[in-house]
């Protein structure tokens, strides 16, 4: 367990004093970490000031956008809904935890060979999202894909990139191969 250490990380909440903030343990990207936090702190304030994993961004913070989607003991998770304190023990996954050593995984260059970003302000939710979703259905054919993606929205690129890319690492189903590409850019 790392224990949380004053000036360590990015950024502290001036206001998480020691008469109001309480102490978390939770693993972010397989790294133990423990910090004391004030209990009305979302997850992705903390995600991204205070252990310094800046990937998650924070459009709407209401719950409606979906591109603060991190994965919480494996499961997709709106972080500015969630509070610190509610993620205590949970395992945490980012954005940052996808690429290795520097390089992208097989999914982010699913995205870039697909053209699935545009200003890339989603993209970090999309990852997750699919992520998750080839984690649980590797064989998912299209229109589960469309049903993921839908959760979450994208503002520039459209969704037909951001489909074809998960696609194209979906094992093929019985009813041919889920990578088919869409016929008409604009539609999923
Ligand atoms: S920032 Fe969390 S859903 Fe929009
Ligand atoms: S790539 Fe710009 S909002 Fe989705």
């Amino acid at each position: 367990m790392t224990a949380f250490q004053p000036g360590s990380i990015r950024a502290q909440f001036p206001s998480d004093t020691e008469e109001t903030a309480v102490p978390v343990r939770l693993t972010a990207n397989g790294q133990p970490v423990e910090f004391p936090v004030d209990p009305w702190r979302s997850l992705a304030d903390v995600l991204r000031r205070k252990l310094g994993l800046p990937g998650t961004t924070v459009g709407c913070e209401s719950g409606s956008c979906g591109t603060c989607t991190v994965l919480v003991d494996g499961a997709p998770v709106r972080a500015c809904l969630m509070l610190a304190v509610q993620a205590d023990g949970a395992a945490v996954e980012t954005v940052e935890s996808l690429a290795v050593g520097g390089k992208l995984n097989e999914l982010q260059q699913a995205f870039q060979e697909h053209g699935a970003l545009q200003c890339g302000f989603c993209t970090p939710g999309f990852l997750m999202l699919g992520t998750e979703l080839l984690r649980r259905e590797p064989a998912a054919d299209r229109e589960r894909i469309r049903e993921c993606v839908a959760a979450n929205l994208c503002r520039c690129t459209g969704y037909a990139g951001i489909v074809d890319a998960i696609a194209s690492l979906a094992a093929p189903g019985p009813e041919g191969p889920a990578s088919e590409s869409s016929s008409m850019r604009g539609t999923a």
